[in-house]
């Protein structure tokens, strides 16, 4: 596509709308509450925010600035801040196609959960036993993958300003409404167990917000810091091509400064009250126990049984509950796709209509790989991290562990040591903004966002 051509986003709020919504996604709802239950709470959110203001920051800034000011996607950007480093972009096309597929399926059980709780099945989606019987049958789950891809497939194929930015500029603000709504509700709650113990949402908002460094070794610490950041770079959608594809259609005329601080705010807000919705909520129905043993099963098996012991008004909320996630997931899942049928566009001149239908099928038809990994193509494998995988796993450990620290380890060295931070820097001043934290900026791209990626590499591989 010729460079006047290309279209762009109608202004900032668009673009910092559209970017939020990818950044907004599975990981802010079911990560972040699990990983913050699991590492001790306040501790957690501190260093989450500290490493969101340098870390977080300095990656999402490189990526747009990339992307304006070459005006190109993923796969062919790369290349244009420097010839040698053509390959990064190879390597930031192949993890968004790696990760549509899967994101695809989870999708696809979040619209089977919303379904469910639409159609009176709210207890039965909280029986044990529920979630691993969906996600094991042969059809199903495809069906549900399959309307979740078709439908992302379809606003790619409206474009950037009528598909994408319409889209978000609807689902962001009702996402905030609701999940501030269910996050009052969930402080509201008191429950007594069978034993008469009575535990309330305050109580649980307590250990959610409170630091808690009792018993914490330093190694306990070190995990934390890594869990937090691993998670900081999957929820900002950073190292998959995304923010280099949405910066490409950034008006040259936009304050880039500040459509980032806006998007980081939008980003880190959500997750915040997501944990509020959910910890409460778990802690006053399952206890301290519950909130720590659920772990990645939070959403689809702890939640459901929490919806059902609320009774008639569980079933309101996990309504609204549901519906959240799925918008959450549908503009991440719009972000991710974006980033491949952009690049298709760039780099082969294709029309979007085509680049469209060609990777919403590679997408479904891997898609439906992903969801019979349960079923007829199961087989479990270890992975180097300790944890063990099925087809889904897989691809996410890849995508996630492997290929983006690689992807954002080589694109500080290109921007730190090869053609400089004045790059980004020179991108984002452009219009007489400013760039505030500039030498931070300088440090953190050349020396300690590597290290700390290198060393998040390590931790993935079982090194360290
Ligand atoms: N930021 C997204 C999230 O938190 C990550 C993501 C974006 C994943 C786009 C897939 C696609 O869920």
């Amino acid at each position: 596509m010729e460079n006047n051509k290309r279209t762009s986003f109608s202004g900032s709020i668009g673009f910092v709308l559209a970017a939020a919504g990818s950044a907004v996604g599975l990981g802010n709802i079911w990560r972040f509450p699990y990983l913050a239950a699991k590492d001790g709470g306040g501790l957690f959110l501190v260093i989450y925010v500290v490493l969101a203001l340098t870390f977080g920051f300095t990656l999402l800034t490189t990526e747009i600035a990339i992307g304006r000011k070459t005006k190109q996607s993923p796969l062919t950007a790369y290349e244009k801040v420097h010839p040698k480093f053509k390959w990064i972009g190879t390597l930031a096309c192949i993890v968004p196609m790696l990760i549509i597929p899967y994101y695809g399926a989870i999708g696809g059980w979040v619209v089977k959960y919303f379904v469910a709780f639409c159609t009176g099945g709210a207890s039965k989606a909280a029986s044990d036993g529920y979630f691993t019987g969906f996600i094991t049958a042969p059809v199903e789950p495809v069906i549900y993958m399959f309307i979740f891809l078709l439908a992302t497939s379809f606003i790619i194929y409206l474009g950037v300003d009528k598909g994408i930015e319409k889209v978000s500029k609807i689902l962001m603000p009702v996402l905030v409404v609701l999940v501030i709504g269910i996050a009052v509700f969930s402080l509201t709650i008191t429950h007594t167990d069978e034993t008469g113990t009575v535990r309330t949402g305050m109580e649980g908002l307590k250990i959610y917000l409170i630091p808690s460094l009792e018993g914490k070794t330093i190694k306990d610490v070190f995990i934390v810091v890594m869990d937090a950041m691993g998670q900081l770079f999957y929820s900002l959608s950073i190292a998959m091509g995304i923010m280099v594809a949405y910066g490409s259609y950034v008006r040259d005329d936009d304050n880039l400064m500040r459509s980032i601080n806006q998007i980081e705010i939008f980003d880190t807000a959500v997750a915040f009250f997501a944990g509020v919705m959910i910890i409460p909520a778990v802690f006053a129905f399952m206890g301290s126990e519950g909130l720590t043993s659920s772990g990645p099963g939070l959403m689809f098996i702890s939640l459901p049984k929490v919806f059902d012991e609320m009774g008639g008004v569980g079933t309101v909320i996990g309504i609204i509950f549901f519906i959240s996630v799925i918008f959450a997931a549908l503009t991440s899942c719009i972000s991710i796709m974006e980033a491949i049928v952009s690049s298709f566009m760039d780099r082969f001149n294709m029309s979007r209509k085509k680049a469209t239908i060609i990777e919403g099928l590679i997408a479904i038809g891997v898609g439906v790989i992903v969801c019979l990994g349960y079923n007829a193509l199961y087989f479990e494998v270890p992975l180097p991290n300790g944890a063990t995988a099925q087809i889904l796993d897989i691809m996410d450990y890849l995508s996630n562990n492997i290929l983006m620290p690689v992807v954002a380890i080589s694109t500080c060295i290109l921007i730190g040591w090869v053609v400089k931070s004045s790059y980004v820097i020179d991108e984002v001043t452009k219009t007489g903004a400013k760039f505030g934290r500039k030498q931070l900026y300088k440090v953190m791209i050349r020396f300690i966002a590597p290290v700390l990626l290198v060393i998040l590499l390590l931790e993935a591989l079982g090194i360290i």
